[in-house]
């Protein structure tokens, strides 16, 4: 009997950046299964390899192409038999630039059409030269999402807003991932129920500005997403909620508030702040003063003390003065935060602060290195202050080593136990014993079992 099916063809995607493009990863597997791609986790003999990139700082770009001369050199091995896809970011921002330097590249396909994948690949198939799609299509990506996308497990990600209107001077986003779009709320509410039915417990929204999502309801009227956690928070088995990355001008009262009373919502908010001093928020195009910030963190911990911030920071950014500088180190002393990501400033083309005068390299070093300590200590006294205290967990997995299982806490934080049952999908009271830098140890108190 002779098959119908598609023969067998295998896939290895790469996956740098965001969150978003770890979600957008997992997308493109989904669209490429029923063509008969099966994912295979080495890059050597591949059928197909996508590049999904991030154009955020100049060492992210660096890092694409450096991958890309060892892609070519296996392609090359394999008597050109791999497809080569670079997607993401850079694809958007540098297609054409992609095509002339990697001509040995297939497909180049910027994030608002990874929906027309099929159809990019058998057009490559038939052409020689480079296959580029980078055009922002009118009609919405989230319209084309596959229904059959394959379980990501106990914590899912779900992406529900895409782009970014703010054009932070610095930011190459607005260029990358076009005008801010969220989708309507039933298809996530329905992607949510799909999660949790194959297993998720806690689910993170995604969106580069997610906190300003205004999808269309089920009722015809905006949702705001405080209104969107609310009614996600009612499905039976999701236990957690988060959402991420979000800009302080979209922490509305009601958002807000809903960090008081929505129980599922945790205990963790990042934040990026980007710098403490007025003169270079303004110069960033944050549109928002540093005590705005402040009374931001207050408002969140009058209505959930447990609060936990985690925020990210730019350092060197034009005009920044050591002045300015410390009013970034004295933001970070007040408000204390758990976790944060801090960058030197890396200009993008095409962005408004890369045309301005820069600072020097020394210099950014100096101020990184100086944040980082800080950062690093507060990071460490809130996994410390953590020790002794016994706190719910969710389990992910087994742990890395033998008779261990994996979890996270409430602020995030991976905790591991000795325990040898499977505790995957439960929630658990586990008593810390010890903090790490990145992590907790613990030993389980009780096992408080969620109906599967
Ligand atoms: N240089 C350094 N850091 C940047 N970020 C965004 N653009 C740049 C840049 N040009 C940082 C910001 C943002 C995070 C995702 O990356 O802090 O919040
Ligand atoms: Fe970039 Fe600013 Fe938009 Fe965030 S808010 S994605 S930093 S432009």
């Amino acid at each position: 009997m002779t098959s119908s099916a598609k023969s067998p063809r295998t896939l290895h995607v790469i996956t740098h950046g965001c969150q978003m493009n770890v979600y957008d990863s997992a997308r493109m597997t989904d669209l490429l299964r029923p063509l008969g791609y099966r994912v295979v986790n080495a890059p050597e003999g591949a059928d197909m390899v996508i590049l999904n990139t991030c154009h955020i700082r100049e060492r992210a770009e660096e890092k694409v192409f450096s991958q890309l001369g060892r892609l070519r050199k296996m392609k090359e091995g394999q008597g050109g038999a791999m497809m080569i896809a670079v997607t993401g970011c850079v694809a958007q921002a540098e297609g054409e630039v992609l095509a002339r330097r990697a001509p040995f590249v297939d497909l180049v396909v910027g994030p608002q059409a990874y929906h027309r994948l099929p159809e990019l690949i058998a057009a490559a198939h038939r052409r020689q030269g480079v296959v580029i799609d980078t055009d922002f299509p009118a009609e919405q990506k989230f319209d084309h999402l596959p229904d059959d996308a394959a379980p990501q497990g106990v914590v899912s990600f779900l992406s529900i807003q895409e782009g970014c209107d703010k054009f932070c001077s610095f930011c190459v986003v607005p260029y990358t991932r076009g005008a801010e779009a969220s989708r309507p709320a039933a298809g996530v509410i329905a992607e949510a129920r799909r999660m949790v039915a194959q297993g998720a417990r806690e689910i993170a929204l995604l969106g580069q500005n997610v906190n300003a999502y205004h999808g269309e309801g089920p009722d015809g009227g905006e949702w705001s997403l405080a209104r969107l956690l609310y009614a996600l928070a009612e499905i039976e088995g999701l236990e957690r909620l988060r959402y991420t990355t979000s800009h302080p001008n979209e922490m509305t009262e009601d958002l807000i508030a809903a960090h008081g009373d929505n129980p599922k919502l945790m205990p963790f908010l990042h934040l990026p702040v980007q710098s403490g001093s007025d003169k270079i928020l303004g110069a960033m195009n944050r549109k928002h003063k540093a005590d705005e910030f402040r009374r931001i963190v207050e408002a969140l911990r009058a209505v959930r003390p447990d609060i936990a911030l985690s925020s990210d920071f730019i350092v060197g950014h034009p005009g920044e003065t050591e002045e300015d500088f410390a009013a970034t180190m004295r933001l970070v002393e007040e408000t204390g935060f758990a976790l944060a990501y801090s960058f030197k400033y890396s200009p993008r083309p095409g962005t408004p602060a890369a045309a301005l005068p820069q600072i020097e390299e020394a210099v950014k070093d100096a101020r990184l290195q100086q944040l980082q300590a800080l950062l690093r200590a507060q990071q460490a006294a809130f996994n410390a202050a953590l020790v002794g205290r016994e706190t719910p967990v969710l389990f992910t997995g087994p742990g890395r080593h033998a008779g261990q299982s994996a979890g996270r806490s409430l602020w995030l934080q991976p905790v591991v136990v000795e325990h040898q049952a499977n505790l995957t999908g439960t929630i658990g009271r586990v008593k810390i014993t010890r903090a790490n830098p990145n992590s907790l140890a613990g030993q389980i108190v009780s096992k408080e079992q969620i109906a599967a």
